[in-house]
C-alpha cells in the first residue's frame, strides 16, 4: 500500500473544490500538487508531440468540451487505430481508487504514462516522448517521473460539481426542478441506481456486471476478469461517475448505448441476462413518467467543470 497524505486541496494554492465534492482529496505524499506541476501538466495534456504521428494529444480523446471524453463509441488513436473500449470521462478521477474500466492500475502516476506507450493510442516509448518534448524547446528538462507527476497533478485538478443535484443536497430545496426531484427519489428507491452510483462522485469505485457486451453467450471483453482471473468477474466493469452525463454520449465501456433513454431502458429490463449478472439488477417496471423523471435527474448532474488552479 502507498502512504497517502490527505491534503485539503482547498487550503492549497488556488484550487477550489466545487459544491458536492469531498473537500479532502487523496494526494500521494511523493507528488504534492503545486501550481507549477499543474500548469505544466495542462500543457502536456494538450501536446500532440506526445503521439507518433503528431496528430493527437490527451485532449483529442479526453476533450474538455465534452466532459473529457469524445463522441465516438470506441477510442481512436494514432493513424486511425481503433481501441476496443470507450474513452471514459476523466472528471473527478482525483477521488479514484483504481484506473481503467477494469481497474488494472492502482495509481494515477502510473496511469497517465499508459496512453503514451499504448500502440493503439499515442504509440511512443517514454524515451521517444521525452526526446520529442526536448526537441520542441518549449519545456523544462523532463524525465519519466516529472512527466508522470505533472500529468497526474493536472488530471487531479479536473473536477465537476456544483450541479442542481449538489445544491439540492447542500440544502437548497428549490435547486432541483420537480420532475428531476422525482427522478432522484427513483434513483435512490425503486430504480435502485444508488446501490452502485453513490457518494459524491456517484460511483462505488467497484466492479459490476450489468450484461453490457454479452452477446451469443460470450462477453466480447472480459473486463475485471482480466485482472483477477476470477470467473465471476467476467463482464464486470468499474462503475463510472454520472457527472456531466448529458454531455458525454455514447455510454458504457463499449459505447453501445447512444442516449440517456437507452441507458434507462437497459436498466428497466434488469440489464442483460448472463451467468454473472449483478444481483442488484432486477427488472424495474418503470412507467413512462418515471423514465422521464429519471432522465431529468441524470440531466441535473451537469454542473460546473473546473481544471487547473
Ligand atoms: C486514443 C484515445 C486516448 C488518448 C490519446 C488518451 N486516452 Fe486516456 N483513455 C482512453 C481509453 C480508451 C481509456 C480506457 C482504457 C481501458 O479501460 O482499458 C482511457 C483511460 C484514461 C484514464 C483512466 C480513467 C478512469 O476512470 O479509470 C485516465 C486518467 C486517462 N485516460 C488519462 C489520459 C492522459 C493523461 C492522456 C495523455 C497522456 C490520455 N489519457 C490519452 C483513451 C485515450
Ligand atoms: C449493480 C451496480 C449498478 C447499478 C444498480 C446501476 N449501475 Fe449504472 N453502471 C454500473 C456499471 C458497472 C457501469 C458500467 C457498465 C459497462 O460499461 O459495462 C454503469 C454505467 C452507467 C452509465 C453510463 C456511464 C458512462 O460513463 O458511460 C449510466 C448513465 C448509468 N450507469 C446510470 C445508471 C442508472 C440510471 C441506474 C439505475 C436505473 C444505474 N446506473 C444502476 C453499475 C450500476
Amino acid at each position: 500500500m502507498r502512504a497517502f497524505l490527505f491534503l485539503a486541496l482547498a487550503a492549497f494554492a488556488q484550487v477550489r473544490i466545487p459544491v458536492g465534492l469531498d473537500a479532502f482529496v487523496p494526494v500521494p505524499d511523493d507528488n504534492p500538487m503545486t501550481g507549477e506541476k499543474v500548469t505544466l501538466g495542462r500543457r502536456l495534456f494538450l501536446e500532440k508531440a506526445l503521439s507518433r504521428d503528431g496528430s493527437i494529444s490527451c485532449a483529442t480523446c479526453h476533450d474538455p468540451e465534452r466532459a473529457y471524453t469524445d463522441a465516438k463509441p470506441l477510442s481512436v488513436g494514432v493513424a486511425g487505430k481503433r481501441g476496443s473500449r470507450r474513452v471514459p470521462s476523466i472528471l473527478n478521477r482525483a477521488y479514484g481508487k483504481t484506473f481503467f474500466w477494469d481497474g488494472r492500475i492502482g495509481a494515477l502516476e502510473e496511469q497517465v504514462l499508459q496512453p503514451i506507450v499504448n500502440p493503439l493510442e499515442m504509440d511512443l516509448t517514454i524515451e521517444e516522448a521525452l526526446a520529442r518534448l526536448r526537441q520542441t524547446g518549449r519545456y523544462p528538462a523532463l524525465d519519466e517521473r516529472s512527466l508522470s507527476h505533472a500529468l497526474s497533478s493536472y488530471v487531479r485538478s479536473i473536477l465537476s460539481g456544483n450541479s442542481a443535484y449538489d445544491r439540492y443536497v447542500a440544502g437548497d430545496r428549490l435547486a432541483l426542478p420537480v420532475e428531476a426531484l422525482a427522478g432522484l427519489r427513483l434513483f435512490r428507491g425503486k430504480a435502485n441506481c444508488a446501490a452502485c452510483h453513490l457518494g459524491p462522485n456517484l460511483s462505488d469505485e467497484q466492479f459490476h456486471n450489468t450484461g453490457i457486451g454479452f452477446r451469443d453467450g460470450v462477453f466480447s471483453d472480459a473486463g475485471r476478469n482480466l485482472v483477477t482471473k476470477r470467473p465471476e468477474d467476467r463482464g464486470a466493469f468499474k462503475t463510472p461517475t454520472l457527472r456531466q452525463m448529458a454531455e458525454r454520449a455514447p455510454y458504457m465501456h463499449n459505447g453501445s448505448l447512444a442516449t440517456i433513454e437507452d441507458v434507462i431502458e437497459h436498466y428497466d429490463k434488469g440489464g442483460v441476462a448472463n451467468p454473472h449478472l449483478d444481483a442488484e439488477l432486477q427488472p424495474l417496471r418503470l412507467t413512462v413518467e418515471e423514465k422521464r423523471a429519471l432522465g431529468q435527474f441524470l440531466r441535473a448532474l451537469s454542473g460546473e467543470v473546473r481544471e487547473g488552479l
